[in-house]
């Protein structure tokens, strides 16, 4: 860490001009300073969606949705073997594709005449990825891995978009073979769980392809940030209460089979969280939760209603707190909206967090930075 923070010292150093005037460009991340009362949150409302085929093309409609198709809690449970068609029925996403916000724009550009509060709404949004939000509710907890986010000031609106730390591209391409098994196992599960058709059945005989996938747009409010954002959804159940999205979605997870109350305790301190966050900011209810075995077979399934999920830490002192994560993103969006004050979609302020430290800031212009396309900006700039 220390190490890091040296590293990030020097290349400021070396680029004097991206600096910007300390303590103003710093956001401390300690969880005991966010902990008052919960804010706001609108409750998310689905604007759109669209869907991501085969080979990674954009449509602007739901054809990648999946329909949650559990198998019958008649007989003795399920037996899914994650590691089939490992890995010659994989089609792995190409990672080293970085899409920035580009499906998210596409949708956008398609639907900004219509949205509701008309164009006086978007100016004062802010636009992400939901991904990118919970990494922020997250950050005062997380101890490992850190994050940057890109943002560009355009005609108003507050654009975010995640950038691969160092660390993180070296660790992707060093990913060893057994993590990249785990996770095809977490895609597979999701097709053993999802049918294509609502009323018909799982069809675990295919291929995984990771390029597929159905988004949801939707628009919410934190504090007095408005927010659009979208966020790929695992499924939708027919049978849920509320037909209508996001309260019939369904997230799906794995996680190793547990055996001893230490392994349920760091399970919600740690990976509840991180279900919690991503669930919650949506407005997925529920999230349906695959234990898998040290051969990799699914024998277990359990709910996990994510406004039940808190209750797991709430009288642990090392748990986590909502209010914590979501005062935390609603400082850090103003901090932000604070800093980008310039209207320029070629300029970037570059937000660096890692943990032990507060988030600080650098400016750029133009690539490798700049992420809003040219075919987004000239479209809206008639
Ligand atoms: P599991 O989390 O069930 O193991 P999601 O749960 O968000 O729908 O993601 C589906 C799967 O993608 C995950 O399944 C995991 O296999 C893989 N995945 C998602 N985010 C990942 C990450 N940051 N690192 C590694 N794998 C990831
Ligand atoms: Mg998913
Ligand atoms: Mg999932």
């Amino acid at each position: 860490r220390r190490e890091n923070k040296r590293r990030a010292e020097k290349v400021e150093a070396a680029e004097p001009r991206n600096k910007l005037p300390s303590p103003a460009s710093l956001l401390p991340t300690d969880p005991a300073l966010y902990s008052g009362p919960f804010p706001f949150y609108g409750r998310p409302s689905e604007l759109g969606c669209f869907s991501l085929d085969a080979q990674r093309q954009y449509h602007g409609d739901a054809q990648a949705l999946r329909y949650y198709s559990p198998p019958p809690t008649n007989d003795q449970g399920p037996h899914f073997d994650l590691r089939d068609g490992y890995p010659d029925r994989y089609q792995p996403r190409d990672e080293e594709v970085q899409e920035g916000l580009d499906h998210l724009l596409r949708w956008l550009l398609d639907h900004r005449g219509k949205l509701e509060g008309g164009p006086g709404w978007l100016a004062g949004a802010i636009v992400t990825w939901r991904g990118h939000l919970t990494k922020l509710l997250t950050t005062p907890y997380e101890q490992q891995e850190g994050w940057q986010l890109a943002a560009s000031r355009f005609q108003g609106t507050l654009y975010l978009s995640e950038v691969e730390t160092p660390a993180a591209r070296a660790q992707r391409l060093a990913r060893p073979p057994l993590l990249r098994e785990l996770m095809y196992m977490g895609y597979k599960f999701e097709q053993y769980m999802c049918a294509d058709k609502p009323g018909s059945f799982p069809d675990p005989s295919g291929e995984v392809n990771t390029n597929v996938a159905f988004c949801s747009v939707l628009r919410s409010r934190l504090g007095n940030h408005r927010l659009l954002f979208s966020g790929e959804v695992d499924c939708t159940d027919p049978r849920a209460p509320s037909t209508q999205p996001p309260a019939c979605y369904v997230e799906l997870k794995t996680s190793k089979e547990m055996h001893r109350p230490g392994h349920w305790r760091s399970f919600y301190r740690h990976k509840l969280l991180k279900w919690w966050a991503q669930s919650f900011l949506l407005g997925v209810p529920n999230v349906v939760a695959g234990f898998r075995n040290p051969e990799g077979f699914v024998c277990s399934l359990k709910t996990f209603p994510t406004m039940e999920m808190f209750e797991y830490v709430r009288n642990d002192r090392d748990g986590w707190n909502p209010s914590v994560c979501m005062n935390f993103c609603a400082a850090f969006l103003s901090f932000a909206q604070n800093t980008v004050v310039q209207d320029d979609p070629r300029l970037v302020h570059l937000f660096s967090w890692e943990p032990g430290s507060p988030v600080t800031v650098s400016k750029h212009r133009d690539a490798p930075y700049a992420f809003l396309p040219t075919w987004y900006v000239e479209a809206v700039t008639q």
